[in-house]
């Protein structure tokens, strides 16, 4: 039996995060410059897409670049803005095949011209997609995301427009990056780093999470199954007890 068989069909999560982590010390271990480390793990992510659509997983939200990210030297930020235009150029013919719609969350408006263009194009090319919606966060944070409805919220209350008694979590969640799309059920990050690391931190209130030590460019099918199946085996009670789950 392979590990594929082991998944239960009708327990599918229909929202999985991954914190793709590990690119430089896979580069390091190979000899080779960090760059090389993202451009393997670009190669992953169609893994994971795959994925996916095998199993028919409709979001997959993926942490390219966090707000913290632009800290680093600048010669790293320049190539991956490269590589993120160059994958968008060399996949997005594939990605309309396959039904995926892309959506990018994050402060775009940090993110050099060219790229934001090719972003808003290949947005604009997948709009009608409805297999798989497909999240990038790129220049995201948790943090960002909170504050930035705050400030929406706090901006409508000062003009008249909604009362502090209308701000309930309905419309809170509605004013988040993610609007509209469900929080995810799974979160997986790889490189053996067991942190979120500023992502998703309100929609991942009662995420399971998945720690493995395989780093990004040698992520696989395989490890995205077994992370499917160690989630389909938690129990997953929301402040309940067990018993009340079973009954
Ligand atoms: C994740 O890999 C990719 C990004 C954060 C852009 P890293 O570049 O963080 O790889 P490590 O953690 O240094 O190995
Ligand atoms: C998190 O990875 C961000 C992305 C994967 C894009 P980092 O490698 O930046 O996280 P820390 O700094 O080690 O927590
Ligand atoms: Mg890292």
């Amino acid at each position: 039996m392979s590990v594929k068989d082991k998944i239960d069909k009708l327990k599918i999560p229909q929202h999985v995060a991954i914190i793709m982590d590990g690119n430089g010390r896979w580069a390091k271990s190979h000899g080779k410059i960090r760059l090389s480390g993202h451009q393997e793990g670009a190669k992953s992510v169609k893994k994971a897409l795959e994925v996916c659509g095998e199993l028919g997983i409709k979001y997959l939200t993926v942490y390219a670049f966090s707000t913290e990210n632009w800290n680093r030297p600048k010669t790293e930020i320049s190539g991956l803005m490269n590589l993120l235009v160059s994958s968008i150029d060399k996949e997005l013919d594939e990605i309309n095949k396959l039904e995926i719609k892309i959506k990018i969350i994050g402060e775009i408006d940090k993110l050099p011209g060219n790229v934001r263009k090719k972003l808003q194009f290949a947005i604009e090319k997948t709009k009608n997609n409805s297999k798989l919606t497909f999240i990038v966060a790129l220049s995201y944070s948790g943090r960002w995301d909170i504050l930035n409805a705050v400030k929406k919220i706090a901006q409508k209350v000062k003009d008249n427009k909604m009362n502090v008694s209308d701000i309930d979590y309905n419309y809170f969640e509605s004013q988040l990056a993610t609007t509209g799309i469900p929080d995810p059920e799974l979160l997986i990050r790889t490189s053996g780093e067991e942190r979120i690391s500023n992502f998703l931190l309100y929609q991942l209130a009662y995420a399971e999470l998945f720690f493995t030590d395989v780093l990004w460019p040698d992520f696989s099918k395989e490890v995205f199954y077994q992370a499917i199946i160690d989630y389909q085996n938690r129990e997953r009670r929301f402040g309940k007890t067990s018993e009340q789950i079973t009954n």
